[in-house]
């Protein structure tokens, strides 16, 4: 009988990506993906530290498994990803029901450490190399996702983040900036499209320095070899730094064929001081240029992007500049966070933190107004008709599908015999903030 893996993942895309790729090298030593904790001889918790809130549900999730563990003593519980690296052997202090914790940078481990947990049980602990070699060895094994009818993929070109923004701790839990080899990322993709997959997404903390280290490829040059491979429908990328997005990606972008006119670019701020002091290393007036330069180049671009609230030093003048910018530059979407200390990085030490209270007056202040503009934008839209790649079931009502438009807006619209991953047009009848309602024409 074959071996049942769960894995659970907390965190970004690139946690999404990197638990296809463990469920991967799994199923090579016999596991089967199953649902069901309770029918798990392996649970994988793939976690996430970039605020406490994340912490604070994998804590929870944890303790929740600590009864499987006493119905079924064989289960292994293994803990990865951000949160893993970051507290390392203190998560099996805490909770020893787990059986092993394996940090960002030495995945390739996990058939060794899953093996030898299987023949003698006992605790491991492996965090030794935030740097490791996730992309080689993730390169020998096929992604492997749990969902049925796949047709989209993340895939990571790039690990690691060299930019240290002062309030982050993406650097200190999956190290240096290492670029996969081109080839390895272009015979992934082709093999990917073979199997199926209509559409991917490169993934990095910055995928605009792509190539810096091995200088085989800049960013601009992948995603124009991507963008060739014959079968692949849509190419997406995130995230971009706008430090340094170049003339010659925005012409990549234009030019590609198969290249998706949405740029998730955040600002994080609208005011000077602040940016400063999160040493993002631009200005606003730089960042409305180069969105200025993006939307001259690209047309009908949609612009998405992240804004955190309550940053040290914030005063009623900063935040309210920064309501101003997003009111001026109007982007699609914002992903709005309240600023989370996180010990080990400069900001957790910056005078004049926010009081809690302002932060979360301030966050509803924020949401209100992107929302107001994101509605705004989205009626202009309707009675437009949009390629949409469908994607299933909406989550609360199976007679609605959903889809997205090559500008990553989700659309609604009621199911006929349309499958996941068919591409179909779709007439916006109802626009709101979040989303588009349509009918297929
Ligand atoms: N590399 C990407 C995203 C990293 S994390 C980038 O540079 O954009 C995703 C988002 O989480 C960030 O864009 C930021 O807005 C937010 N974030 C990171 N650290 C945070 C913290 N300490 N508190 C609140 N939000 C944070
Ligand atoms: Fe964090 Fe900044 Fe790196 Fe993004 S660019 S991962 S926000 S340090
Ligand atoms: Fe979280 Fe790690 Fe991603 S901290 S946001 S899972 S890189």
């Amino acid at each position: 009988m074959n071996k049942k893996m769960k894995i659970l993942t907390y965190g970004c895309q690139m946690n999404v990506a990197d638990s296809e790729r463990m469920a991967g090298q799994l199923q090579t030593i016999g596991y089967e993906y199953v649902d069901d904790f309770d029918a798990a001889d392996l649970i994988l918790i793939n976690t996430c530290c970039v605020r406490e809130s994340a912490e604070d549900r994998v804590y929870g999730k944890i303790g929740e498994l600590k009864h499987l563990k006493r119905q079924n003593p064989k289960l292994i519980i293994g803990i990865t990803g951000c949160m893993a690296q970051k507290e390392g052997e203190s998560l099996i202090r805490r909770a020893p029901h787990i059986d092993f914790v394996l940090g960002t940078g030495r995945t390739s481990e996990l058939i060794r450490v899953v093996q030898s947990l299987e023949e003698v049980p006992s605790h491991i602990v492996d965090t030794s190399d935030v740097n490791g070699s996730e992309g080689e060895s993730f390169s020998q094994y096929p992604a492997f996702s749990p969902a049925q009818n796949v047709f989209a993929e993340f895939v990571p070109i790039m690990y690691g983040c060299n930019n240290f923004c002062t309030y982050c701790i993406v650097p200190y839990v999956r190290g240096r900036e290492r670029s996969r080899l081109p080839e390895d990322i272009i015979n992934e993709i082709k093999a990917a499209v073979k199997s199926g997959i209509v559409e991917v997404t490169l993934l990095g903390q910055n995928v605009n320095s792509y190539g810096k280290d091995h200088k085989l490829a800049n960013f601009a040059e992948l995603l124009t070899e991507v963008d060739k491979i014959e079968g692949l429908r849509r190419l997406r990328f995130m995230t971009s730094h706008p430090k340094d997005l170049s003339d010659e990606l925005i012409a990549a972008i234009r030019t590609g064929k198969h290249i998706c006119e949405h740029i998730h670019l955040p600002v994080q701020y609208g005011s000077d001081p602040i940016l400063k002091k999160m040493n993002r290393v631009y200005t606003v007036d730089q960042y409305r240029r180069l969105v200025q330069r993006i939307r001259q180049n690209i047309p009908n671009v949609s612009l998405t992007t992240d804004l955190i609230v309550g940053f040290p030093g914030e005063t009623d003048d900063t935040f309210n500049e920064t309501l101003d910018f997003i009111r001026e530059i109007k982007f699609d979407a914002a992903y709005t966070f309240i600023y989370s200390k996180r010990s080990g990085t400069p900001a957790a030490e910056f005078d004049n933190q926010v009081d809690d209270a302002i932060k979360h007056e301030r966050l509803k202040k924020l949401m209100d107004v992107q929302n107001e503009i994101s509605l705004a934008i989205n009626e202009q839209l309707d009675s437009q008709v949009f390629e949409v790649l469908v994607e299933g079931a909406s989550k609360t009502d199976e007679t609605i599908y959903t889809g997205r438009t090559r500008t990553n807006k989700l659309v609604l619209f009621k199911h006929s015999e349309e499958q996941p991953g068919d591409f179909i047009n779709v007439k916006v009848t109802q626009p709101q903030t979040w989303l588009l309602k349509g009918e297929r024409v």
